[in-house]
């Protein structure tokens, strides 16, 4: 999943992409920070920025990587030189202003540019994102500002950083270049800085950074929902009657919705109730599929509902083996399956020790583990009740989804165990985060 922020410099761009990815656990891309490392590796090479044939050459042999730090900042790389800091010098900014007009250095960064996008879900900032580099994006931001505040923003920034040369700065000369930059910007003959048609234009003038973040999440949260398949009528007429259920009887609230991802993956949840399943089902925004009690089945109302929302019978004699096959078609077929990784009901509430079933299927179907936490099931219909109860409050949280990619490189036993570690952490962390917002 794609997000472009586009716009002119001086909008918040930067600060805003970064936060935002941060916010939906995304990857962050500065493209300009690209353009700048070429700017330095131009440099670097003693080539005058005029003599274009070099210029373009040296974009052939352009080796470029990101790394990111303990403290999860970037680090740009030129073949193995950082150059991190040194992008950020006046003479590299003009020198990247003048060399990201040449069409042949353009083409070569996007091509590295959609080759960081392929894999991953990310968040891109630059000029030419949603019109040229990813036009099929799933979401595209254009931020807009006057040149008076974007002038007064700089102004700012350049006094509290050097406030020894307060005097040299003048605002009107700060105003004339921003104008002046957007003119080059705007009217270039390749990749001009524009709106894309599909774009959501956000003036960021009044606007504080988390509004504006604020404002994208609930953005891409809409986007998400419709990006997902349609649901089959009669699963929604079932879904919707359900989700009306919970929401009446148990005040059912679904927190971290902008997690979702279209594609197979594995709904890791907790598991103290019956209710589990259905609760954890109409929370999503999909269609997805879970493993029901043969017995089940056999009941009579219950068992025709559940099977029109995608429940597979498991018989209590039936092999593991063929469990398996069955939630690795589900995965190959790019569904999502709701699984209990504890594999059965906890007696007290606790979330116990996982069981091996989770990670083997990660591994064998290389996909996402959705965390998702539910909350007040187990006072609704703990294992010790025969029946349930019919009121109370349930919070459904979903966290951000991890990537099987974090233990491709591990080998498989410590890949085993890792997965198990990260998805108990993550279901913690969703626990102490959802009872703690709950109203006591
Ligand atoms: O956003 P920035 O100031 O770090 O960008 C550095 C230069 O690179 C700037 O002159 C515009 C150019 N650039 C571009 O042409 N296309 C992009 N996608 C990103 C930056």
């Amino acid at each position: 999943m794609i997000i472009t922020i586009d716009g002119p410099s001086g909008t918040g761009k930067s600060t805003i992409a970064r936060e935002l990815a941060r916010a939906l656990h995304f990857t962050f891309f500065d493209t300009g920070a690209m353009y700048r490392s070429f700017a330095w590796f131009v440099q670097n090479q003693l080539v005058e920025p005029t003599d274009l044939q070099k210029v373009i050459s040296l974009s052939a042999d352009f080796s470029f990587s990101i790394e990111t730090d303990s403290q999860r900042a970037k680090q740009y790389f030129v073949g193995q030189t950082e150059v991190t800091d040194q992008i950020r010098s006046e003479s590299i900014s003009s020198l990247a202003s003048q060399i990201a007009k040449i069409p042949e250095v353009r083409e070569s960064l996007v091509r590295i540019q959609r080759k960081l996008g392929h894999s991953s879900h990310a968040v891109f900032e630059g000029r030419d994102m949603g019109t040229v580099v990813f036009p099929e994006a799933d979401l595209k931001i254009f931020l807009t500002a006057s040149p008076e505040i974007r002038a007064e923003r700089r102004y700012q920034e350049l006094l509290t950083r050097f406030p020894d040369c307060a005097d040299s700065f003048n605002f009107s000369q700060i105003l004339q270049d921003i104008v002046q930059r957007d003119h080059n910007d705007t009217t270039r003959l390749i990749s001009p800085l524009k709106q894309a048609s599909d774009a959501v234009l956000i003036d960021t003038s009044h606007l504080s950074i988390q509004q504006i973040v604020h404002q994208i999440v609930e953005l891409h949260k809409e986007r998400v929902r419709r990006v997902f398949p349609k649901m089959k009528w009669s699963y929604w007429l079932v879904y919707s009657c359900a989700r009306l259920f919970f929401r009446l009887f148990f005040r059912l609230r679904v927190e971290g919705l902008e997690y979702f991802r279209p594609g197979a993956g594995i709904i890791a949840a907790n598991h103290v109730s019956l209710y589990d399943p259905e609760v954890v089902s109409v929370s999503c925004p999909e269609e997805v599929h879970f493993l029901a009690k043969e017995s089940l089945f056999r009941i009579p109302i219950l068992g025709r509902l559940i099977r029109i929302l995608n429940s597979h019978p498991v018989s209590r004699d039936g092999s593991d083996a063929a469990t398996f096959r069955l939630i690795l078609r589900l995965l190959q077929e790019g569904k999502k399956v709701i699984l209990f990784p504890e594999g059965s009901r906890s007696d007290d509430g606790r979330i116990q020790p996982l069981e091996k079933g989770l990670p083997f299927l990660v591994q064998k179907a290389k996909c996402s583990i959705y965390p998702v936490y539910v909350s007040g099931a187990f006072e609704a219909w703990p294992r010790s009740r025969k029946f349930p109860k019919l009121r109370g409050r349930m919070t459904c949280s979903f966290g951000p989804p991890i990537e099987w990619e974090e233990f491709e490189k591990m080998d498989k036993k410590e890949a085993m165990q890792k997965i198990n570690e990260r998805t108990r952490e993550a279901l913690c962390a969703l626990k102490i985060q959802t009872e703690e917002m709950r109203p006591r």
